[in-house]
């Protein structure tokens, strides 16, 4: 078999993101309670304007848009914007769509809501991180809010070697590891064994250096916030109802930041 080596919005975006999460079972149900937890928890009143920030393939934006929020999706990735285009027009729903660097929005106090689901935040360094939260803030309307969805850093989840059948062909996903003294969670290489094309398909090492995941704990968290202007800062153990307190054995750790 033929090997070949993408980078990482071919590898990550189209396998992962689109491919990959299309075989999780039941995620179109959970994308629904995670949307509804979110509205519940911001206090969302219909026609807010709502930025989805690292929004991948658009699940969250379309099912914001559908229950009347006005909606921007923002992701780096061309190739998942336009799978979630075309998602949104099959849906018949109106999201707007930007390709982007979140270390590099420009939004001047247009939303009333920003979110980064599914443990978007922590790619960069410090600084970076930090940057990201400053373009949130400074995207939010005064009163706005923002919802960071996070794996729960004292409870991280058992990470295990899979393979999963996807559509064409199957995905060999090897464990995170947490280098603890870095604080990140480095994503390990993936194999698609691509039975369309008769190949295999290997992560290149734009897309392998891509994959680690800076971890914060609660307290820092709070700190970045409040250091780039947030005000009030609340925290969640799970991202669907009811609103439980976090905790360290959290399945989750939601934090919601107040402009
Ligand atoms: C874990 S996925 C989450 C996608 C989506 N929010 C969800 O819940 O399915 C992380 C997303 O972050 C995007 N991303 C990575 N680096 C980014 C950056 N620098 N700026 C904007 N988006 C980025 C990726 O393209 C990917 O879609």
């Amino acid at each position: 078999m033929e090997k070949v080596e993408l980078g990482w919005d071919d590898f990550w975006a189209e396998i992962f993101r689109v491919r990959h999460r299309r075989a999780i079972q039941g995620i179109e149900q959970f994308d629904q309670l995670l949307v509804s937890f979110v509205i519940e928890a911001l206090s969302l009143k219909k026609g807010a304007e709502i930025l989805d920030i690292a929004s991948g393939a658009g699940a969250h934006s379309i099912e914001f848009a559908k229950k009347g929020f006005k909606v921007t999706a923002f992701d780096l990735a061309q190739s998942l914007i336009d799978v979630a285009k075309q998602r949104a027009i099959d849906e018949k729903v109106e999201v707007n769509f930007f390709a982007g660097d979140m270390r590099d929005m420009s939004f001047e106090s247009q939303f009333n809501a920003a979110v980064l689901l599914s443990h978007s935040f922590g790619f960069f360094n410090h600084e970076e991180n930090k940057l990201v939260l400053k373009g949130v803030f400074d995207a939010l309307q005064d009163g706005g809010c923002l919802l960071l969805d996070l794996m729960n850093p004292y409870n991280l989840p058992t990470f295990q070697k899979t393979w999963t059948q996807l559509e064409g062909g199957f995905l060999l996903n090897e464990p995170h590891v947490l280098d603890a003294p870095a604080g990140v969670l480095t994503g390990r290489p993936a194999m698609f064994i691509d039975t369309e094309n008769d190949r295999i398909v290997l992560m290149d090492q734009d897309a392998l250096s891509n994959n680690d995941i800076r971890m914060y704990t609660a307290l820092e968290i709070r700190e970045m916030l409040q250091g780039v202007g947030f005000t009030k800062v609340e925290l969640y153990g799970q991202h669907y109802l009811p609103r439980l307190p976090y905790a360290a054995n959290s399945e989750r750790m939601v934090v919601i930041a107040h402009r």
